[in-house]
């Protein structure tokens, strides 16, 4: 009975999501109208989320996520309707529960909720005026994944559940409000703002962000979002974005979200970047000056097509997500920058895995499967070098055992057959041994091995990259040596981003007396290159160089920037080698400026 109007298997959510209370196959929403009163001064948003929704005839109940909302009234189809809050789970929230009338199976119900967020609600960073750029107007960010949706929207907080929504939002006039939705390019009179997103995406995806915001194109489709003073400093960043997108299409098919605009957020933003439809929100650490940090533009657009058209079903299937973004940055790299560029990614990402794999299998082994299990534990802690890196190498097995034109033909049909649903590891392995893969590859492979195994497997691809050899033929004398020979130092000059990092990570090891000859030719302590400063600090603690001037300018960068893949690896290097008062000073004068995401992380690092 129902086979005939159900929507494809593929596009219903395929196995139990432990993350979520909601029981979409009982009730599940289809479609938002959020109405939002952005308070910037109490930290807090007045929301009212009304939501179509359909329920199984014998439904009574519809059950939304929360977290730490305080919910005003529920209405249903127009009449006040009762609801309790269910027993709250320190990681997942408060499960609301709302009785439904009686309804057949093919109505839409509509559902209203007023609520409040908590001033400390997760998703949300309220930054003071001191804060941003501009030092003038305060501003709000949101960041929903894995599992904060619920934080600031009551809603069927699971990557398996999609909807569409429109958005009203009432900020104060001075500033722009932008969303993860068709966007205004300019600030409205009257801090009014309507947003309408028409295709169906998963509650992580949820975006807002408000601020002194101005706008500048990049072309026809593409542009950027960021504080005024620092708008020009953007647009010349990411000049060839319209690039990757041509090159992201002719790989794996059209884009399907109109547009794709950027939004650089201050320095506390605790990502990199986070890929919220038609408006990929960034750190304003890539803006480097010498476009050298773009990949991570080149990534933040590939999930466009792997994760937000073809979404992971469950966070233990995050993998898919990341794993093919990270490949999908490295073939828009190729084809934009050359293979010689995307092999420096490529050797980076496998250093990052050898090293990963290394940790995990001594302290939580199971943690390097693809395939892992997050029962019981917050979907942050899958947030690791084996969703991205690991998955990264078993793509580029599959690509090398069948070769690129198989390969790509698959992918274009994986996402054109996929798009707008679900994705799980169960259903990726066997599309692969059903479509793609012989018997004698499938066994080559070792798809098991790869997916459920823990470690890395013996046949894992080692990246080779020609300018990392040239890189590695300096740092070998550098590191018998010590001395900056006049052909390191040409060298250097003449070294992108990804070459300066790797001759740090091959001279690991050095003492700390190299490194300050090091420090005086290159200028390293002094650096304006985030990811370069973030290495440097990391390998001079290491290394026990100290110095009044090296601890200043690690403790200005940790104050100053929030993003968390710097933090915890810099914070480590000082707690593990001699520092841990430095650490601790400093994380104490930080910690009020950092992303509520960023201090979950460092509080279990940095509590005495
Ligand atoms: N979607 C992620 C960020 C994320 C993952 C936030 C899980 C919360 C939970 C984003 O696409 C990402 O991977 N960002 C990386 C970029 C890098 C790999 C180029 C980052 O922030 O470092
Ligand atoms: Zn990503």
């Amino acid at each position: 009975m129902a086979a005939a109007c159900a929507p494809t298997a593929s596009k219903m959510p395929q196995k139990k999501d432990v993350h979520t209370f909601a029981q979409p196959e009982r009730a599940r929403v289809h479609h938002l109208d959020l109405l939002l009163n952005v308070d910037l001064d109490a930290h807090q948003l007045l929301g009212r989320a009304t939501w179509k929704i359909t329920a199984e005839s014998d439904a009574d109940t519809l059950i939304l996520d929360t977290d730490r909302l305080s919910i005003g009234e529920v209405v249903v189809n127009g009449k006040p309707a009762s609801f309790t809050l269910g027993t709250t789970d320190p990681i997942l929230g408060t499960p609301l529960h709302i009785a439904l009338p009686k309804h057949r199976a093919e109505d839409t119900l509509l559902v209203e909720v007023g609520y409040e967020t908590h001033p400390d609600a997760g998703a949300l960073q309220w930054l003071s005026a001191e804060q941003t750029n501009g030092k003038t107007h305060p501003l709000l960010f949101t960041q929903s994944q894995a599992i904060l949706a619920r934080s600031w929207i009551p809603c069927q907080d699971g990557p398996g559940i999609r909807f569409t929504y429109n958005a009203n939002v009432q900020v104060p006039p001075h500033l722009m409000a932008v969303m993860s939705a068709e966007n205004p390019q300019k600030k409205s009179a009257d801090g009014t703002y309507a947003f309408r997103m028409p295709q169906a995406i998963p509650s992580y995806l949820m975006a807002l962000a408000v601020g002194d915001l101005a706008f500048a194109p990049l072309s026809e489709r593409t542009g950027v979002y960021a504080e005024p003073a620092f708008l020009q400093a953007c647009a010349n960043e990411f000049v060839d974005v319209e690039k990757m997108v041509q090159a992201a299409e002719s790989l794996y098919g059209p884009y399907a979200w109109g547009r794709y605009d950027l939004l650089v957020l201050p320095a506390s933003f605790p990502f990199g970047g986070m890929e919220n439809p038609r408006l990929t929100f960034a750190t304003p650490t890539i803006v480097a000056g010498d476009r050298s940090l773009v990949s991570l533009v080149a990534h933040e657009l590939a999930h466009s097509w792997s994760g937000n058209l073809v979404t992971n079903a469950t966070w233990n299937d995050f993998w898919l997500n990341e794993g093919f973004t990270v490949y999908f940055e490295n073939r828009i790299m190729e084809a934009v920058y050359g293979k010689d560029y995307a092999d420096m990614l490529a050797a980076l990402s496998h250093r990052e895995l050898l090293e990963t794999v290394a940790e995990f299998q001594k302290s939580a082994p199971n943690d390097t499967k693809l395939a892992i299990d997050l029962a019981g534990r917050n979907p942050d802690d899958g947030v690791t070098a084996i969703a991205y890196e690991k998955g990264f190498h078993f793509l580029l097995l599959i690509e090398k055992t069948v070769g690129r034109p198989r390969w790509d033909a698959f992918l274009n049909g994986y996402f054109a057959q996929n798009g707008f649903g679900t994705m799980t590891t169960e259903q990726f392995e066997k599309l692969i041994t059903t479509e793609l893969l012989t018997d004698d590859e499938a066994q080559k492979i070792g798809l098991d091995e790869w997916i459920h195994g823990t470690g890395l497997p013996a046949n894992c691809p080692e990246p080779v990259s020609a300018r990392f050899a040239q890189v590695d033929a300096l740092a070998a004398p550098f590191a018998s040596g010590g001395t900056v020979a006049p052909a390191l130092k040409n060298a250097w000059n003449g070294w992108s981003t990804h070459e300066r990092l790797r001759f740090l990570q091959s001279i690991e090891g050095a003492t700390a007396d190299q490194l300050r000859v090091l420090d005086q030719a290159f200028g390293l302590t002094a650096t304006g290159n985030a990811e370069l400063a973030a290495q440097w600090f990391q390998t001079a603690a290491r290394a026990e160089l100290r110095s009044p001037e090296l601890a200043a300018a690690t403790r200005s960068f940790l104050v100053r920037v929030g993003r968390r893949k710097f933090l915890t690896p810099t914070y480590e290097a000082l707690l593990n080698h001699g520092q841990a008062d430095l650490a601790r000073s400093i994380y104490q004068e930080a910690r009020p400026g950092y992303h509520a995401v960023a201090r979950g992380t460092l509080d279990a690092l940095l509590k005495p």
